[in-house]
């Protein structure tokens, strides 16, 4: 049993943690360890918006081309989210361990990318947490995902989860501070480009599931049983979340290399605070009926294979970087303006 928080980041607490040091979860969980020498990555999510029936398809040449040249990410990986009646979104997230060479980068294909969009949307959202300001969770410690690519390996198991809270423990900077400094969005509009931008620090939630290796009568259960749950809970915090934090959310299902759909997906949801996405998670009868689905489903099975994890950042506003183009007005945070 170790800390989640890696020695080299470990700092006199000033603020508590919610469970004693002696604290022992009932079920093992993992994190991901970046190298001592990471200080900083970078997390891009650069989305493509195609017209409704569109299939999403392999990797446009353009972006598989930038992808894989000078300074390109260290990994990447894309999804997509099928609205109905809706345009077809495909998401492509990217992340560096080297700000300077995604600055590089960015100045390269930023424009491109926003531009050349044939006759779709485009947009970018960026986020570069430093080591103190994200988290991650696994299940299992194999197939990491994400960030957690990134990383050189696994912890041992780690102290703080499986309490409401564990969360915003993991997080090296929640030792002394509150990752709490919520504002507005300011909002820049040129033609059909629109740059959003925070006044305050945002809270970004990738949470992954992944049932590629379960058992029939596990898969049953997930696709019958817990599936249905999340799904309702990312349609209300797509449709409603505002009104509780959450600037905007995706449920996504990612593709492998020519297009197809996996049977791996992931939540994607942006929040005004860490505070927010803690009372949703540990209150809102959407998030509990997830948790309990999948609790019933571990207690009458002793175990599982559906693979889950997730990665949790708080970036302050010079941290971020938030750009539509020809985007419809519900996507990402343009779905916030106003708040
Ligand atoms: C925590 C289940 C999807 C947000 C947890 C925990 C479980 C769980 C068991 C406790 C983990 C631990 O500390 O050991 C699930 C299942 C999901 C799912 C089975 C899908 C099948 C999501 C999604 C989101 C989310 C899509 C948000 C977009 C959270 C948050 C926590 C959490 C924020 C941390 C709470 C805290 O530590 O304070 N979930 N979850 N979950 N979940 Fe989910």
């Amino acid at each position: 049993m170790e800390s989640a928080i890696p020695a080299h980041l470990t700092v006199p607490r000033t603020r508590p943690s919610r469970v004693p040091d002696d604290f022992r979860p009932a079920y093992p969980s993992f994190v991901a360890r970046t190298p001592e020498s990471t200080a900083q990555v970078v997390m891009a999510y650069l989305g493509a918006q195609l017209p409704a029936g569109t299939e999403p398809g392999g990797v446009p040449a353009a972006l598989a081309q930038a992808l894989a040249g000078p300074d390109g990410p260290a990994h990447h990986d894309r999804a997509t989210q099928v609205v109905r009646d809706g345009p077809v979104d495909v998401v492509t997230v990217a992340y560096w361990d080297d700000p300077a060479a995604f600055d590089r980068w960015f100045a390269r294909h930023r424009e491109p990318w926003l531009t050349d969009r044939d006759g779709g949307g485009r947009w970018v959202e960026v986020i570069r947490p430093r080591v103190e300001e994200f988290e991650t969770i696994f299940g299992a410690r194999s197939r990491p995902e994400g960030v957690a690519v990134l990383a050189e390996g696994f912890s041992d198991q780690v102290r703080e989860h499986a309490y409401w809270g564990g969360m915003r423990d993991r997080i090296p900077a929640s030792q002394t501070g509150p990752l709490h400094d919520p504002g507005g969005l300011d909002v820049e509009r040129d033609g059909d480009r629109v740059r959003v931008r925070p006044r305050g620090s945002v809270c970004l939630i990738r949470s992954g599931q992944d049932w590629t290796d379960t058992a029939p009568d596990e898969r049953e259960i997930y696709l019958e049983d817990i599936e249905p749950n999340l799904r309702a809970g990312m349609d209300f915090l797509e449709s409603d979340g505002l009104g509780i934090g959450c600037f905007a959310n995706r449920y996504l299902t990612v593709l492998d290399a020519d297009g197809r759909t996996t049977e791996r997906s992931y939540g994607l949801s942006w929040w005004r605070t860490l505070a927010e996405l803690e009372r949703w998670s540990e209150s809102h009868p959407t998030h509990l009926a997830i948790f309990s689905s999948f609790g019933r489903m571990v207690a009458a099975r002793g175990s599982t294979k559906l693979r889950l994890y997730h990665e949790v950042s708080v970036v302050g506003p010079d941290e971020q970087w938030f750009e539509y183009a020809g985007c419809h007005e519900r996507t990402g945070l343009l779905a916030a303006l106003g708040s």
